[in-house]
């Protein structure tokens, strides 16, 4: 996710950084004047990777957000292991690369590292602004990149390995999915000029951001596999789905903290979240464990909400990356699933970690102070 417009040179996905919320401290202190109280995050000593020590058994890595236009990411890529990952599963929720070609580079790289690799699109796949003359529009391009995906072993489908159930989920976001309070009386870019989608993906007659169509579009595609899915439920005890979209609002901070503060109307899907809970059950799977995998917000993430496990282990941006522990350094996918048994929490989270001891007042729309310095108060006019 990106955005585009100056000269606040925003990133959405970026934590605070100031003296008032520092984040990856020992203590992670927060302004009382905010309405919030002081508490503690030790720092976590655990890297991402730290569960996929030795097992026998099946091991599930998960990533998303790759976007191996950077060289950086490309190079990461290129360095993960050619050995340590051979009888293991990648699932990689989306934004791989912004052309065809350097996709192809990636997935091929990832494939020869594990056994199995997992994909679902993400909408900096589906771009078209560089490479405009080689598709109609994004839909093509969506499905030149399965193709591209079945001739280089990468599964798109739902499939079980071992006893684990792997369902991916296409799906494309929706501002009517937006459900909190809005902030006014900011000058805040509309989503046409800080949403690079608007202009780099290209759709036929039918098909627009602007409304529900894409998201009720990409949903339906799954219907294709309904029968898959169902002897997945009946055959497995533990099921893992993933997407690129974010299925909950709960899963993204409240507006105040984001830099682009309108950023939850181009992040998640209604229709996601319905059908994960049509795989996963209302309240989770009974004596059974539930995970959902998502992308696109670059936010570790890890919490639970209605029993279900929800995991976002982005890559994310160079830039973004040297904001976490280590500067970023030694970061490698996550591994969710080991020894027929879910992992301990991805660590550090801070987003998710700050939610789970405060909770969200989403009708405060006051900017939070590192927010508030970058926008101007909007003029008022009376006419
Ligand atoms: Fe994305």
């Amino acid at each position: 996710m990106v955005v585009r417009f100056s000269p606040f040179s925003l990133k959405l996905s970026q934590q605070p950084h100031n003296h008032e919320f520092s984040c990856f401290s020992k203590q992670v202190a927060v302004s009382c004047s905010y309405g919030l109280k002081r508490f503690d995050l030790r720092r976590p000593q655990i890297l991402s990777s730290a569960f996929g020590g030795k097992s026998n058994g099946l091991r599930v890595f998960v990533v998303s957000d790759l976007h191996t236009d950077y060289d950086e990411n490309l190079k990461w890529v290129e360095c993960l292991s050619n050995v340590k990952y051979k009888d293991d599963v990648l699932l990689v929720a989306g934004d791989v690369a912004e052309t065809y070609s350097k996709f192809v580079v990636t997935m091929s790289l990832l494939r020869e590292r594990f056994e199995h690799v997992f994909y679902v699109p993400g909408n900096h796949d589906l771009w078209c602004r560089r490479e405009g003359q080689n598709y109609v529009d994004s839909v093509e391009k969506f499905n030149k990149l399965l193709e591209a995906c079945k001739r280089i072993g990468v599964e798109t489908n739902p499939m079980v390995v071992g006893a684990l159930g792997i369902i991916p989920l296409f799906s494309w976001y929706h501002e009517s999915f937006d459900k909190e309070e809005d902030i006014t009386g900011y000058r805040i870019p509309s989503l046409e000029m800080a949403c690079k989608d608007f202009y780099a993906c290209n759709w036929p007659n039918g098909l627009s951001n602007g409304d529900t169509s894409l998201s009720l579009y990409f949903d339906a595609l799954n219907d294709k596999q309904t029968e898959s899915i169902k002897e997945i439920q009946k055959t497995c005890d533990h099921i893992i789905t993933f997407s690129h979209f974010v299925p909950r609002q709960e899963l993204c901070p409240e507006k105040r903290m984001l830099f682009y503060p309108k950023l939850p109307k181009v992040i998640g899907s209604d229709p996601l979240e319905d059908r994960i809970r049509s795989i996963h059950g209302a309240q989770g799977r009974e004596h059974a464990s539930s995970c959902h995998v998502f992308g696109h917000t670059h936010f570790c993430w890890d919490a639970v909400v209605d029993g279900i496990r929800y995991v976002q282990a982005p890559l994310a941006y160079p830039r973004e990356r040297k904001r976490r522990m280590n500067g970023g350094d030694k970061w490698l996918p996550f591994c969710l699933y080991a020894d027929k048994k879910f992992s301990r929490k991805l660590n550090p989270c801070f987003w998710s970690d700050y939610y789970s001891l405060i909770p969200r007042t989403p009708h405060n729309t006051k900017l939070a102070p590192w927010v508030a310095r970058f926008y101007k108060l909007k003029k008022t006019i009376d006419v």
